[in-house]
């Protein structure tokens, strides 16, 4: 079976998308799939690599790597194929499965799986609508509303209402919520990528400016004070969670550098709260999975509170971070289920 695996793009996180897919590739069966690493470079230009140079992708060194070869996936619907242009002519491989492995804009919300399936080619986790739904936060608020499941009061601001008068939209968030400090999130990048937490006007002014440099929608947030948890899902009709892990962040919050530089944020799996919360928040990430219409993986994002043990539901990641630190593995890991037979997993859900 040929399982493509594309990875890097466009978005800010195309760093930490490499990371992931060198983990996937290195160690994806390899006697029961044929593997095809793609790369697409900060500019969206494909590149199929046929070396088993993994280190070079983990660094995010790949383009240099001289056995790349431009390729573009054909959206016909019965070639189901990757066009490789070699200088001795061109040639049409078969593609049975695709495992996006892009974090954020162009592969976590909704395009490239819109280009697959006008290739008619089945891929790793979610669809078009709920990849688009979950990586826009102020849609997903709308959804998650919907279900019912608690989560942080907002304020909406945008980037052309700011650029008018920074005071006023400033002035209407500080309505909305009441008081400092708030967080300050583009609404559809990850990685915490201008993120921050404000504790004034001033700094929210701030906030905004930077936030806006990212997306021209921005959510302005209560503050939840709790821990921060995160659990795993998976599945298409009858998806399963596991149990929640718990980040442990080196800094103020779980910041880009906490993520993925410095390296010294901890992970506790299980997470350090009650019974009562770990079953609510295993339920509640079922709920909000199936609400945005979910299918493969996802991983759901939530806080327990420090003061009420309440669940707040925060975001969902529909491809999450999945290098060999990274929770969604980790947590699936505590479940029993290995990182190959979990990609394993992921690509028989595919196929479904
Ligand atoms: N957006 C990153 C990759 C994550 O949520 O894991
Ligand atoms: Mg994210």
């Amino acid at each position: 079976m040929n399982v493509m695996v594309v990875f890097g793009g466009v978005s800010s996180e195309h760093p930490i998308s490499c990371i992931s897919a060198a983990s996937i590739l290195r160690n994806i069966d390899k006697e029961k799939y044929t593997i095809y690493p793609v790369g697409i470079t900060r500019d969206g230009a494909w590149r199929l690599i046929e070396s088993e140079d993994f280190d070079s992708i983990e660094h995010d060194t790949w383009e240099q790597n001289d056995k790349t070869v431009p390729a573009v996936l054909s959206p016909d619907r019965k070639t189901h194929g990757l066009i490789v242009m070699r200088e001795t002519g061109t040639e049409i491989i078969h593609v049975d499965c695709v495992f996006p492995v892009m974090h954020g804009i162009g592969g976590e919300d909704g395009t490239i799986q819109g280009l697959l399936e006008m290739a008619h080619i089945p891929y790793v986790g979610p669809g078009v609508a709920a990849s688009a739904c979950s990586m826009d936060k102020s849609l997903t608020k709308v959804v998650v509303e919907q279900e019912g499941v608690r989560q942080a009061a907002f304020y909406l601001a945008r980037r052309h209402a700011f650029a008018k008068d920074a005071e006023a939209e400033c002035a209407q968030a500080e309505q909305k919520l009441g008081s400092y400090p708030v967080f300050v999130k583009p609404c559809s990048e990850g990685s915490s990528v201008g993120v921050s937490k404000a504790t004034d006007r001033a700094s929210l002014k701030a906030g905004l400016a930077e936030a806006f440099k990212y997306d021209s929608k921005v959510l302005v947030e209560e503050f939840i004070d709790g821990h921060e948890i995160e659990v795993a899902v998976l599945g298409n009709e009858e998806p399963t969670a596991t149990f929640a892990g718990e980040i442990a962040p080196s800094q103020e919050f779980y910041t880009f550098e906490a993520k993925y530089v410095d390296g010294t944020s901890g992970l506790y799996i299980p997470a350090h709260i009650s019974e009562k919360a770990m079953q609510t928040v295993r339920e509640d990430a079922v709920r909000v999975y199936r609400a945005l219409g979910c299918k493969g993986l996802s991983r759901v994002d939530f806080f327990c509170t420090y003061a009420e043990d309440e669940i707040v539901f925060n975001e969902i990641n529909t491809i999450p971070g999945f290098t060999n630190i990274s929770m969604y593995p980790k947590l699936q890991e505590h479940m029993g289920l290995a990182y190959a037979d979990l990609i394993d997993k992921l690509i028989g859900f595919a196929m479904e």
